[in-house]
């Protein structure tokens, strides 16, 4: 099936773009002039996220969505399609952090983060590919994983193991969508400032100094740097990339000196 020539806006859906850097690919993929559907757990967030954005001059609805429930992310996308007649673009930012020595991780802590993470962003993918793949006309996904995908981080064996997860997970489903026109890419940041890294930094679960000298590139990721990279990802330029991640670290996974 072509593209209906009717109805020119994509949609694009993004998990956890309430705050942070969901919000902000939100803000970017609204300016090349998609319609946005902020997904998020907290609807409060999601509202004020897409207040601002229609306050802006910009298309975009909500829909509460907890990733970690099959039914949730399936009604985020048939919300999607009811309010905004198709899906084009899935993006799944919707995360959690919670250090900790691994000899003391909770089994509920380590279900919790896979829940959220990896079996979550497995759910949207889904869900998101079948829509795509009825529409006919393809679409693009991207995960946001991590540093942490590549590079072992301590007290993180959860999220570490999850963000390894969505990297082979994004490689799989690139590989059986291709078919269908469905391009999947992850982008993994290296830290950047957000509530999450703020909490950890609140928490002394993080020391600044020593993560920006770890750095080549001297600072912290900002949204927009990640954001930039997803927005390159979603549009036409990217068209024969699939099954990629781009890390976007200032040269963190690089480095490999002192
Ligand atoms: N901030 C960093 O340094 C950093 C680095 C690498 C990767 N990441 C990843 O980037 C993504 C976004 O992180 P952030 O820093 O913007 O975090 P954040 O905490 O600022 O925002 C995360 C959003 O996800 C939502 N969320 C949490 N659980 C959810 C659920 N079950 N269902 C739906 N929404 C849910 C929250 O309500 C929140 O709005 C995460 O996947 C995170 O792991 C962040």
């Amino acid at each position: 099936m072509t593209e209906p020539e009717t109805q020119k806006a994509k949609v694009a859906v993004i998990t956890g773009a309430g705050q942070g850097i969901g919000k902000a690919i939100a803000f970017h993929l609204a300016a090349d002039g998609y319609t946005i559907v902020i997904a998020d757990i907290r609807e409060e967030v999601a509202r004020l996220t897409a207040d601002e954005l229609n306050q802006k001059g910009f298309h975009a609805g909500i829909v509460r969505t907890d990733v970690t429930d099959p039914d949730s992310c399936e009604n985020m996308i048939q919300s999607a399609v009811a309010q905004f007649g198709r899906v084009d673009i899935l993006v799944n930012s919707a995360g959690i952090s919670k250090p900790g020595p691994t000899l003391d991780v909770l089994p509920a802590d380590w279900q919790r983060m896979m829940n959220i993470q990896l079996n979550g962003t497995f759910y949207c993918c889904q869900s998101a590919g079948r829509q795509m793949v009825k529409q006919g006309w393809g679409g693009a996904i991207v995960n946001i994983t991590s540093v942490t995908a590549q590079a072992a981080f301590p007290q993180r064996a959860s999220y570490c193991t999850a963000k390894a997860g969505v990297d082979m997970l994004t490689k799989v489903l690139a590989i059986e969508w291709a078919q269908y026109k469905i391009r999947v890419n992850a982008v993994g940041p290296s830290h950047t400032e957000t509530e999450m890294t703020k909490t950890l930094l609140a928490q002394g679960l993080y020391d600044l100094e020593t993560v920006t000298k770890r750095i080549p590139m001297g600072r912290l990721a900002n949204v927009d740097d990640i954001a930039n990279g997803v927005a390159f990802l979603c549009s036409e330029k990217a068209s024969f990339i699939t099954g990629q991640a781009l890390y976007i670290d200032g040269g963190y996974l690089a480095y490999g000196y002192f």
